[in-house]
């Protein structure tokens, strides 16, 4: 029977050729596209704000409407000049086979449903276990939309194992560089203000260890009962990563659960360089990490890793009447028993076939090339007398403000100087460098995660930021 949603097999074709062209011209030209927009809700409103239509139209009408409208008035978060935030590098094999999972809209929450769904993510998961060196037979994970519903199944978890159903006493304690994810998190979860101890960092913004043992003793002291630690692997500020070892001896002396996020920084473990740097990261309870960040993977992928699959299923397993019928043998792994979501798309698809595709060479080259590329970025600045480097660069992230060392410039006009040329930076529509705050200073942030940025794109965009600051402060006099 045809269904009113149906269209004859060459439309799909010819609609579909049109968007497999559209997305390799993509990928085939980036460098040539316009990376940064920028639009008022009234403007986007005069484009789209309509009411739902009553009536059809051609299919091609639409798409051609769309890609006109629509992805223009998008960022481009995968251009090599995208350079804020935690930018979206993606890859070709995994946009493919995403089309995949959703083309066929499998299934991915239940054994019976989809036995080789779930098996994909049980053979990714046990790759992802190996290569963080957690135990991949009684470790386990799962895949979630991102890092910040990784943390908040991590976080769930954690209270369940540790805490029971009374929490009341329990305390929870994280750096001042924490992802905003994890309070989000706690938030979620119901905790008071009073339940959670956000502590200082030091200069290079890593905890500080003897504020945590002062204040698990002060905590301990009161009655109350630390449970759990929030360390970053990576923060998104700086890349600092907490001491991680120290951190585990402290959470096994105190039976503390140690939550590691490592959404942004915890890839580099396939780097010589960050695998020396995340030393420890095995000894998480937990672990986020965030493919669809410096995994290359297009969004929504994120990963949570854990040292005892138990503790999913203790947690999220319920046994309704009307899921009994799909409920396999132990060893056959229903998803949806181990984190929040039921119906779950068929997100280790486009894992495990760019793995596949690439293999694990040609990630940890580019993980490599990235970080490498920061240190060369630090090199440039540091060698003029116009920059000032903040934090050096830690697993690709590097952060420096305009700052001539001839010019008498106070805080205050540093600040408005450097805000001023990021706004210019966007304005030209060239890159997207944003500014974050550190040590109460603004300044310009450079994540450089993406395989194709090159040490010219930096250069160029290095340029700009120069010209524009002498139009600025000419502006001034
Ligand atoms: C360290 C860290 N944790 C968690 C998150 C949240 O991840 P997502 O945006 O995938 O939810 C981010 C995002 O940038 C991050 O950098």
């Amino acid at each position: 029977m045809k269904s009113a949603f149906d269209l004859s097999e060459a439309e799909m074709r010819s609609y579909g050729y049109k968007i497999v062209d559209y997305i390799v011209n993509h990928y085939a030209n980036i460098e040539e596209e316009t990376p940064v927009t920028a639009a008022s809700r009234e403007e986007m409103d005069a484009v789209f704000l309509t009411e739902a239509p009553e009536k059809d139209s051609k299919p091609e009408e639409v798409l051609d409407f769309v890609l006109q409208n629509v992805i223009p008035n998008c960022n481009l978060t995968m251009h090599p000049k995208m350079y804020s935030f935690v930018p979206g590098p993606s890859n070709f094999i995994s946009a493919m086979s995403d089309s995949i999972a959703t083309g066929l809209n499998i299934f991915s929450g239940g054994w019976m449903v989809s036995p080789a769904a779930a098996e994909l993510e049980i053979v990714t998961m046990n790759w992802l276990l190996k290569i963080f060196n957690f135990p991949v037979k009684k470790g386990g994970g799962i895949f979630t939309s991102g890092g910040s519903m990784a943390n908040l199944t991590a976080l769930v978890t954690a209270r369940r194992i540790k805490c029971g159903d009374d929490f009341s006493k329990a305390i929870i304690y994280l750096s001042d560089q924490a992802h905003s994810s994890n309070i989000k998190a706690i938030r979620v979860l119901g905790f008071k203000k009073e339940q959670i101890r956000i502590l200082p960092t030091d200069v290079d913004f890593k905890l500080s260890i003897n504020k945590l043992k002062n204040e698990i003793a002060k905590d301990r002291l009161l009655g109350l009962q630390p449970f759990c630690f929030i360390a970053s692997a990576g923060t998104t500020n700086t890349g600092s990563i907490d001491p991680l070892n120290e951190i585990a001896d402290i959470c096994e002396e105190e039976n503390i659960w140690f939550h590691i996020d490592g959404a942004y920084g915890g890839a580099a473990i396939l780097s010589k360089k960050g695998e020396r740097l995340l030393g420890g990261i095995e000894r998480a309870d937990s672990l986020t990490v965030d493919p669809h960040k410096w995994f290359y993977q297009p969004y929504e992928i994120g990963c949570l890793l854990v040292k005892d699959a138990s503790w999913l299923s203790n947690t999220f397993s319920e046994k309704p009447e009307y899921l009994r019928d799909i409920e396999g043998n132990e060893s056959e792994i229903n998803f949806y028993d181990y984190g929040i979501q039921l119906t779950r798309r068929f997100r280790a698809l486009k894992f495990y076939m760019s793995i596949k595709t690439y293999g694990l060479e040609k990630f940890r080259s580019a993980i490599t090339y990235n970080i490498k590329l920061a240190e060369n970025v630090e090199k440039i600045l540091r060698k003029s007398k116009k920059w000032e480097i903040i934090s050096p660069a830690t697993l690709a992230i590097i952060n420096f403000r305009y700052h001539p060392i001839d010019l008498d410039l106070t805080e205050k006009q540093l600040d408005v100087l450097n805000q001023k040329i990021s706004k210019r930076v966007m304005d030209s529509k060239k890159a997207l460098l944003v500014t974050t705050i550190l040590n109460g200073q603004v300044v310009l942030r450079m994540c450089l995660i993406n395989a194709k940025t090159s040490i010219e794109d930096v250069r160029e965009t290095l340029l700009l930021c120069t010209n524009f600051a002498a139009e600025i402060l000419k502006e001034a006099n």
